[in-house]
């Protein structure tokens, strides 16, 4: 349709999305099978079959098995390529890739190589699509800080090819709180941060990921909207949410897409993008969430410009490197 086309030809960002999250099916029973893995689905249809998750545990305990097919360093490039193509064919000009390296290297895979493999792919995307991307290390919450201190240090060799730090995993439970010291430490050391707040929590945790952590980002945020004085900071402030639709759409965050708050976000002034999360298991690359909002929110060209704008100006990235993207 004509909608469609005018979404997929804007030059648009994906600054939320991981990696691993990012195997399409084909894809995974490919690894598998190069890595003499049985998983339990025979086909790519059986394994879409199973994406249908009731809150978010329920997606990682899929997301975690899934991960087990990544093991050498062709698996990484493998799979960073095939998303770095699709995002480029969606119209994505600027991408910012978290990888969440502690089960990788638990599993016996040297951070050498998941690096190499996922670096060396993106360097292949910026020369082959002319794509912008950096890379964002994201560490487990549901793991302890220590683990994330040991992360930390693990990283600092690569830290000039390393645009920012993040956090995701199981939030009820694992407050930003938890974080605090690891992630005084990664500002110390002069890393930009991230971190996935108010997705299942609650508003007070996108509070302690402002005051605490004093993060430049927050990962999705829906949850602000409860606490007016906090979205008036997080307004004013202009720290962008990378907001998922299709992502909160399928764990079950909101029961509908006509219900999703993305719109009630824009019109409080908040610094709202959109983005793709782990876009096989719900179902879609930004153009898809951007087009299941417009068709269920009834958004005007004039926001869907507003927030493929905001995606370019939340990027991490420099003002010239920015201008460089339109
Ligand atoms: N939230 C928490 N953890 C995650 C996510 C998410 O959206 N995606 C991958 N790991
Ligand atoms: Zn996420």
């Amino acid at each position: 349709t004509d909608i469609e086309s005018f979404i997929r030809g804007l030059p648009k960002t994906d600054l939320h999305m991981h990696i691993e999250g990012s195997i399409e099916p084909q894809l995974m029973l490919d690894l598998a099978a190069r890595n003499g893995m049985k998983l339990r689905w025979d086909t790519a249809e059986a394994l879409r079959g199973a994406y249908q998750f009731d809150n978010l545990q329920s997606f990682l305990d899929l997301y975690f098995e899934g991960c087990k097919v990544l093991v050498t360093e062709g698996d990484f490039r493998d799979v960073t390529r095939a998303y770095l193509r699709r995002a480029h064919e969606d119209g994505v000009v600027r991408a910012e890739l978290f990888i969440g390296p502690q089960s990788f290297i638990e599993r016996g895979t040297p951070l050498e190589a998941l690096m190499s493999g996922v670096l060396g792919a993106m360097q292949e995307a910026r020369r082959e699509h002319g794509l912008s991307v950096g890379l964002m290390i994201s560490v487990h919450r549901h793991r302890t800080e220590a683990d994330a201190m040991v992360m930390l240090d693990q990283i600092m060799p690569w830290k000039d090819q390393i645009i920012a730090i993040g956090m995701g995993g199981a939030e009820i439970g694992n407050p930003p709180a938890k974080f605090a010291r690891f992630f005084k430490a990664a500002r110390d050391r002069g890393f930009r941060t991230t971190v996935h707040a108010g997705e299942e929590g609650p508003a007070a945790y996108v509070r302690e990921a402002l005051d605490l952590l004093q993060v430049d980002r927050i990962d999705h945020g829906n949850a602000c909207l409860a606490d007016p004085d906090l979205v008036r900071e997080l307004a004013m402030r202009r720290i962008p949410l990378t907001v998922c639709p299709l992502s909160n759409l399928r764990l079950q965050g909101v029961t509908e897409m006509a219900r999703h708050p993305l719109k009630t976000m824009m019109a409080q002034g908040l610094h709202v993008t959109v983005n793709s999360d782990d876009p096989p298991y719900f179902g879609g690359y930004v153009t898809e969430n951007l087009l299941a909002c417009r068709d269920a929110l009834d958004l005007s060209l004039q926001e869907i410009v507003r927030l493929v704008r905001n995606g370019l100006e939340a990027a991490f990235v420099t003002t010239e490197e920015r201008e460089m993207l339109l």
